[in-house]
């Protein structure tokens, strides 16, 4: 009873120790990593193996599942853990992201001490979309390491709000130079000039002639009576 209680301790031994887990964002909780949200998968090798941070092998066997955390691009991720079996640190944990269609995570933070129990780190601000964040504790000390890894939904930044349209600065209209108007001369009005009134031509003075003029007078033939025709008073 007690022999066979230690055989199937040892038999989890090399696979599930208590040493640190991750717990925020929460980590996947398929395949192996379910016992994540327990003690923590100890996967006792050292180094870690390159297959870890492929694309297949990043996350053990776990699948991803829902998103853990919605985070804007750009934005920061706090993350934290918790350990259940004290070792040294070193090299110490390891943060990592990979985005969708990437096939390698890209190492983001390295190095933390263990004991820190949280790191916040930056995402980069041009990615978006479902993101694996894996977590790993390498310990030489432990002679392994544990992984955990965690999906998050990056959002992408929104298109900016359409800028309050500013009122455009209209493109100052070249100032296509205006023909300078050609001063139309103006045009006098020509004032009908206002006929002079020529001065009626004084007749020219008819030159006076002061002689008499002497008209021949033509008397008539005296008209001497008939005698005959004379009445002699007394007759
Ligand atoms: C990611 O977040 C956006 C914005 O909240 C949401 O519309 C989208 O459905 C989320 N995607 C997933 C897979 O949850």
């Amino acid at each position: 009873m007690l022999f066979s209680a230690v055989l199937s301790l040892a038999a989890c031994a090399s696979l599930a120790s208590a040493h640190a887990i991750l717990l925020s964002p929460a980590g996947r909780t398929t395949g192996t990593q379910s016992s994540v949200s327990g003690e923590g998968i100890k996967i006792p090798r050292f180094p870690v193996p390159s297959s870890l941070v492929s694309a297949s092998g990043g996350c053990v066997d776990s699948t991803a599942g829902a998103p853990a955390l919605t985070v804007a691009a750009g934005g920061s991720v706090p993350v934290k853990w918790a350990i259940t079996i004290p070792h040294q640190s070193d090299p110490g944990v390891r943060i990592a992201l990979r985005f969708p269609g990437e096939t390698q995570f890209t190492i983001v933070k390295d190095k933390i001490n263990v004991n820190d129990l949280t790191a916040t780190v930056s995402l980069p601000a041009g990615k978006s979309g479902m993101a694996t964040l894996q977590w790993m504790w390498a310990t030489e000390e432990d002679g392994g390491f544990y992984v955990a890894c965690s999906d998050l939904n990056v959002t992408a930044p929104k298109p900016a709000p359409k800028p309050t349209p500013k009122t455009a600065p209209k493109p100052t209209p070249k100032t296509a130079p205006k023909p300078a108007p050609k001063k139309a001369p103006k045009k006098a009005p020509k004032k009908a000039p206002t006929p002079t009134p020529k001065a009626a031509p004084k007749p020219a003075p008819v030159p006076v002639d002061n002689t008499p003029i002497v008209m021949p007078v033509v008397l008539p033939p005296a008209q001497v009576p008939d005698a005959s025709e004379i009445v002699l008073p007394g007759q």
